[in-house]
């Protein structure tokens, strides 16, 4: 079996100022492992730099929450993949199904934003799953399919494995209900044989995480399953033990 490192990555979505950052990190960063597992924190971009900074002498890498697929351009409030990486940014959340739902983050954007991130050096983790109403009406492959194959649609073989993808399905962000392990599993492990379709030599070397209501409490269940290989935190990444505790579970 391939040998994946973990990843456990802190969504902050829109939560904290540079100084709740700075505090969360001085209580954060002492206890993280030093090997055996990879830790991103992603905050908001006010925060990012302060985060890069106050990360740099640790393993801890840090991700922005979303980005522009131009370089440069009118495109009013927007920001592009070389301007993170020039400040120190080596991670990127692409299609959270908060930027599809309230944003309109469309597939088609994706297609272009997964490429420009890998062309500026950072590692895309993208975002998929299905809404609730989905699953109940047997659509989850379907969604994951399309998802995955536009998402992807210009990653060549070579730069598969610098992308990391996340299964988050929608009905289990921020409502306290996770999927549970089994359910979780079979939705990753259906989302690797997508990728060994396109990809039958690659798809093993690519990490897949599972998000939604991930707790210290569940995690270790969660990231036991063969095909896990991380977690996109959000709630529980808010305090620093409680997102201590979950990475703890991966290593
Ligand atoms: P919760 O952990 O709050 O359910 O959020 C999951 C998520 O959206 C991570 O990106």
């Amino acid at each position: 079996m391939a040998d994946r490192t973990p990843l456990m990555a802190a969504n902050w979505k829109l939560h904290k100022t540079v100084a709740e950052a700075e505090a969360y990190l001085a209580k954060f960063l002492p206890g993280v492992p030093e090997d055996g597992v990879e830790v991103v924190v992603c905050p908001p971009f006010t925060a990012l730099a302060a985060c890069v900074e106050g990360c740099a002498a640790t393993q801890v890498r840090i991700a922005a929450q979303n980005m522009h697929e131009a370089e440069s351009g009118a495109f009013t409030g927007e920001v592009s993949a070389p301007m993170l990486s020039e400040i120190g940014v080596e991670a990127v959340v692409l299609g959270h199904s908060e930027r599809r739902t309230y944003f309109g983050e469309l597939d088609e954007a994706l297609a272009l934003k997964v490429p420009a991130a890998l062309r500026a050096g950072l590692l895309p983790i993208l975002c998929v799953g299905e809404t609730g109403d989905e699953r109940e009406h047997e659509q989850t492959e379907k969604v994951l399919r399309r998802q995955i194959e536009l998402g992807l649609i210009e990653v060549d073989d070579d730069q598969l494995a610098e992308v990391v993808i996340a299964y988050e399905p929608i009905w289990a962000i921020g409502t306290g209900r996770t999927a549970a392990p089994e359910q979780a599993q079979e939705a990753v492990a259906f989302i690797r044989e997508l990728l060994a379709e396109r990809y039958p030599d690659e798809a093993g070397d690519v990490r897949i995480l599972y998000g939604g209501s991930v707790k210290p409490d569940n995690a270790t269940e969660l990231m036991a399953q063969a095909d896990i290989d991380g977690a996109l935190v959000g709630g529980a990444s808010l305090d620093p033990e409680d997102f201590a505790a979950i990475v703890a579970a991966a290593t």
